[in-house]
């Protein structure tokens, strides 16, 4: 992952996390704590992985829903927009978690052969929670903001 993700964006309420390392030469550890490297005690974590290469997943924003993903195998792109600013981020090290806030709308897409992408969730499943409706999402933000 490029350098200039190891930091807090001030734009947009994401930030790339540096996980504890406990490796050695034989084998690679890495370890992440809630409230540590997890800004958020986690409720809930799935994995999106046999995913087509062709496939994108994601096309929707959380109103109070906190994530990490992480790419635990392979590399995959994260499409980010905050209905200003949009980042497009590659996730490939399994050292590595991006952290997404509330309201940010996410693509993901371009997984590799063997993409594995681990999601810590900060709350149980909730489909109310989602705006999978770009116009909505963005109405959403507008009246927000008021
Ligand atoms: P969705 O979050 O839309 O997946 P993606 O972001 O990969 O496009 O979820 C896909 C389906 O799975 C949807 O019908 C809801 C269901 N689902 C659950 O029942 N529980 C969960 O924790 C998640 C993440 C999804």
């Amino acid at each position: 992952m490029h350098r200039k993700y190891d930091k807090m964006y001030l734009r947009m309420d994401i930030k790339i996390i540096s996980f504890q390392e406990h490796g050695n030469k034989n084998a690679s550890l890495s370890v992440a704590e809630c409230m540590k490297e997890i800004p958020f005690n986690i409720k809930r974590i799935y994995y999106l992985y046999n995913v087509n290469n062709c496939q994108s997943r994601g096309h929707h924003a959380h109103k109070n829903l906190q994530q990490v993903y992480i790419a635990i195998s392979g590399s995959m792109k994260i499409m980010l927009d905050d209905g200003k600013h949009k980042k497009i981020i590659t996730l490939k090290e399994p050292n590595k978690g991006l952290y997404i806030g509330k309201n940010i709308w996410r693509n993901i897409y371009d997984f590799s052969k063997n993409g594995v992408l681990l999601v810590l969730a900060s709350e149980l499943y909730n489909e109310k929670d989602y705006i999978r409706d770009y116009k909505q999402y963005k109405d959403y933000i507008k009246n927000r903001k008021i």
